[in-house]
């Protein structure tokens, strides 16, 4: 791993950033996670980048194979397409596209990368796991590579993870990257789980700035005692959940979770440009901006494109709201996710906010 060259911040938050522009006086300033006197430095997000297999399996696939449509498809869940890798198509190549993407987005090479954390419910081998094959893939080769299992949660648990590096020099460049393929998990005789799950990865870079917000702190969150509403066992490896509680519980953390990092950050809804849910279902997606007061013009929603690639499901959202337009450097985003376990997180973080500072 590299030396940290710190270079001295000061975080403050409550400015808006937008680009080009000089931030706007600060109310007040703190330091954050340090410990009185410290230099404390900020993580913040400097690139982006997507990854989907080529083969498209759209809702006629499963009008073919299963008792369902089209407009049921799409009225419940708002999906009308999805990408899966071939059956014998390894998930680690496409990971290392997105992580690829996401390093030149950056201006950053793999040789600076410290560490690389793959978030997946669906590795390629039981081990090694996904993240060092990524490394060799991409040519990381002096990081530190490791997996991260918090089901559709799994990208931010990763994101808090790799903000803490940062934050605490330990690291001064993470690939954070969800890479998953639920095709593997999916009983394709199933029509209530079939229609639901795609393939995909997403990837940012994360690395210290000079930055107003950056990586605000993440509220996560666990309650064991749901687990049996949705999970995959290790004999019948497929995805199994009773929808409608799923439904029900997703909605009300990820609505409570988003309220919390918000008054952590001390911001309201009104503060977000956008809002980006984990890609489960769009109704769950609106039902928690409906909670929160969101309009639905500051969500961002690509689940149509993809359907639930769990820990993928952000990233790759986010890569698509920044080529749709809806993202620009310095936007206040919020982050919120749920899947099994219950396993949840929100957060707030800016978009690209400045250019990162630590050589
Ligand atoms: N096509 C047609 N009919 C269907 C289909 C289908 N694909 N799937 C279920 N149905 C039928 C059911 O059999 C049922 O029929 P019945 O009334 O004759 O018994 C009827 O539709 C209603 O079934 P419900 O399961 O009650 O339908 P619901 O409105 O709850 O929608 C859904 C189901 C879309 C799964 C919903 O519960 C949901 O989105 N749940 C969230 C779960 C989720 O997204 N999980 C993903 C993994 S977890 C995560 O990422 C957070």
């Amino acid at each position: 791993m590299q030396a940290a060259t710190v270079t001295e911040t000061t975080t403050a938050h409550g400015s808006r950033i937008t680009p080009d522009a000089t931030p706007a006086p600060v109310p007040r300033t703190r330091s954050r996670r340090g410990r009185a006197g410290a230099v404390s430095l900020t993580a913040g997000l400097f690139g982006v980048g997507a990854a989907l297999p080529e083969r498209e399996i759209d809702n006629a696939y499963w009008e073919q194979r299963l008792d369902t449509d089209d407009a049921w498809i799409v009225r419940r869940t708002g999906i009308r397409t999805r990408r899966w890798l071939e059956a014998d198509e390894p998930l680690a190549p496409l990971a290392a596209r997105a992580c690829a993407e996401a390093l030149a987005d950056a201006g950053r090479t793999a040789a600076e990368v410290d560490q690389i954390i793959v978030t997946t419910i669906t590795p390629d081998k039981v081990t090694p796991g996904l993240a060092p094959e990524v490394a060799r893939l991409i040519g990381a080769h002096g990081a530190a590579a490791v997996d991260l299992n918090a089901a559709c949660a799994g990208f931010l648990y990763a994101l808090d993870q790799a903000a803490a590096l940062v934050e605490t020099g330990r690291a001064r460049v993470v690939l954070v990257c969800g890479a998953e393929a639920l095709s593997r998990l999916t009983d394709t005789e199933d029509r209530g789980t079939a229609v639901l799950f795609g393939d995909g990865a997403g990837a940012v870079v994360v690395a210290a700035g000079e930055l107003d917000r950056g990586v605000s702190r993440f509220v996560l969150g666990c309650d064991p005692e749901q687990g049996e509403l949705l999970y995959a066992d290790t004999t019948d490896r497929k995805l199994r959940m009773q929808g409608r509680e799923v439904y029900r519980h997703a909605v009300a953390r990820m609505a409570e979770a988003t309220r919390e990092a918000l008054h952590a950050a001390d911001l309201t809804v009104d503060d977000l440009d956008l809002f980006v849910a984990h890609q489960a279902n769009s109704r769950i997606i609106e039902s928690a901006a409906n909670e929160l007061g969101l309009p639905h013009a500051k969500l961002a929603i690509n689940v149509d494109r993809v359907a639930n690639t769990s820990s993928a499901s952000i990233p790759l959202a986010l890569a698509q709201a920044e080529r749709d337009g809806l993202l620009m450097p310095g936007a206040t985003v919020g982050l919120a996710a749920f899947g099994a376990g219950f396993v949840w997180g929100a957060g707030v973080v800016s978009w690209k906010e400045r250019q990162y500072v630590c050589a």
